[in-house]
């Protein structure tokens, strides 16, 4: 049986209604919950997967679009050759944050990941928002990304652009495709780990296949100078501008090792999604040792397949000659080898298939954790015995998916994921060492190195790639933020199970803590 909720799952802080806000969660009830026994419970998740699925989910959501489009315009017009070295260090900044939430998630295994860690350490209105954020960066990722699916099939095939095309008015591409891959999602986790694992295959073949092919082709010269020597670069203003810039005057750099740093920030993006395999830890049969071994084998796995393909990309065209559009399949042309262009078109459409896929169910999982602890509607929380996973969750929020996508040109609103993703990653990373200094008890089957040194190199790393993003895309999340707080005031503030339960319990005697 579940216990009910203690004094200890409360907060120390339940006099003043304000920092009622700041209420935390206890670790041992998030266990608790997950186990999904006992009084209220929304039921528990199937748990079927192992570390490899984990990988296949992390790949299947990790590389999509971004090493085939992001690599050409970044090596011609910013970084160069080095372009190699921005996938390197854009990987280390991202091992920093999967080292973080592989210490979170191996000890606190829950659906919720950054929301629930969050809950714990900073309380319910960060937790909240934190959410609120999470939707954004996986259904707006998922709609986005099927819209782009819609109008790179409908390029290959030849199909009508009114509807494929990134413009049309009804997407019928978009629409199909998220309607196939809901009818996935809702089958059950296993359905949707093979279906997952046989597009990763594919994916992460072809990508073995460009490196070795493309191995032939690589030239000495075309490596020359490696970091092109710097210039000024155009200066982008008002609201297209970074953020970096329009407050500290601090210009994009072009070429030398300014661009270098510059392309990594853009070729970031190429890396989010990982932190999805975290989503999946009620699931995993056993999350203190497969949560590790999927969130870092995922990051590594797609590390060494990027810095291949961009090494064999800049070795086999000299980057003023590369066709940002499409450089890879166009790099094949240059060389002679036009049928393997094919090749690369089927593991995009392949990468962008198991995106959406994976963005889906990590959207559900999230949408979950939080309906079980009373901010969204409990009752769409429940777990279905036939499917063992939240299946109404996953019904509701893929019409939402299926709308936006169907019905909405997204494609502006594409750096509002990579927002998202980085503001996660920040809360993730100060969770670690809070969580240290409040509960230096807590049973860490994984531990962050060189704490909290990694860490704070996290925050400042997403900091950094957060303030290179445009003053645009930042008030487009502020006002989605404040639109979150307006539905936590009005719903989630007042069907909170922790304050519910606070309110009925008797006054205590003395604040305690969690
Ligand atoms: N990392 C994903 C991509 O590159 C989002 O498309």
């Amino acid at each position: 049986m579940k216990p009910p909720l203690r004094r200890a799952d409360r907060g120390n802080c339940s006099y003043l209604p304000l920092v009622d806000l700041f209420r935390t969660k206890s670790v041992e009830r998030i266990g608790a919950d997950a186990e999904g026994d006992g009084e209220g419970s929304v039921g528990s998740l199937r748990k079927n997967l192992s570390a490899r699925h984990l990988v296949g989910f992390g790949i299947g959501i990790v590389i999509g679009t971004g090493i085939f489009t992001l690599t050409g315009v970044e090596a011609r017009d910013t970084a160069g050759p080095a372009v190699v070295l921005s996938f390197a260090i854009a990987g280390v900044v991202a091992l920093l944050a999967a080292l973080c939430y592989a210490e979170l998630a191996a000890s606190v295994p829950t659906a919720g990941s950054a929301y629930s860690y969050a809950y714990a350490t900073t309380g319910e209105l960060i937790a909240w928002i934190i959410g609120w954020d999470l939707f954004l960066e996986f259904a707006l990722g998922a709609a986005v990304v099927a819209r782009g699916w819609s109008g790179y099939v409908g390029n290959l095939l030849d199909l009508p652009t009114a509807w494929f095309g990134e413009e049309s008015t009804i997407n019928v591409g978009a629409a199909l495709i998220v309607l196939v891959l809901t009818v996935v999602a809702a089958l059950g986790i296993r359905e949707s780990a093979r279906v997952t694992s046989l597009l990763v295959v594919v994916k992460v073949s072809i990508c073995v296949f460009v490196i070795v092919a493309g191995a032939w082709f690589v030239r000495g010269a075309n490596l020359t100078p490696f970091i092109p020597p710097s210039r000024g670069g155009e200066d982008a203003d008002g609201l297209q501008q970074p953020l970096i810039s329009a407050v500290a005057g601090i210009e994009p750099a072009v070429f030398g090792i300014g661009g270098v740093l510059t392309a990594a920030a853009v070729v970031f993006f190429a890396y989010t999604g990982f932190e999805a395999v975290a989503n999946l830890s009620e699931e995993t049969k056993k999350p203190s040792r497969d949560l590790p071994l999927g969130l870092l084998g995922t990051l590594g796995l797609a590390t060494a397949l990027y810095i291949g393909v961009s090494f064999v990309l800049v070795g086999m065209v000299d980057t003023p000659d590369i066709d940002p559009s499409a450089p890879i399949a166009d790099a094949f042309d240059q060389v002679g080898l036009g049928w393997a262009s094919t090749l690369v078109s089927i593991a995009a459409v392949a990468g962008l298939t198991s995106v959406i896929l994976v963005d889906l169910i990590t959207m559900t999982r999230i949408g979950f954790a939080m309906g079980r602890d009373g901010l969204l509607p409990r009752s769409v929380a429940r777990v279905s015995p036939r499917t063992g996973t939240p299946l109404r969750m996953t019904l509701l929020f893929a019409l939402a998916v299926l709308v936006m996508a169907t019905f909405i040109p997204l494609g502006v609103l594409a750096d509002l994921v990579s927002i998202g993703t980085l503001f996660a990653f920040l809360l993730v990373s100060a969770a670690v060492p809070v969580l240290r200094r409040t509960r230096p008890d807590l049973e860490r089957p994984f531990r962050v190195p060189l704490s909290p040194l990694v860490p704070v190199l996290a925050v400042l790393a997403s900091l950094y790639l957060m303030s290179n993003l445009s003053v645009e895309t930042w008030l487009r999340f502020l006002a989605w933020l404040l639109l979150g707080l307006l539905v936590y005031a009005v719903y989630g503030y007042r069907h909170s199970r922790l304050r519910r339960a606070d309110a009925d319990a008797p006054a205590p005697a003395a604040a305690g803590g969690n």
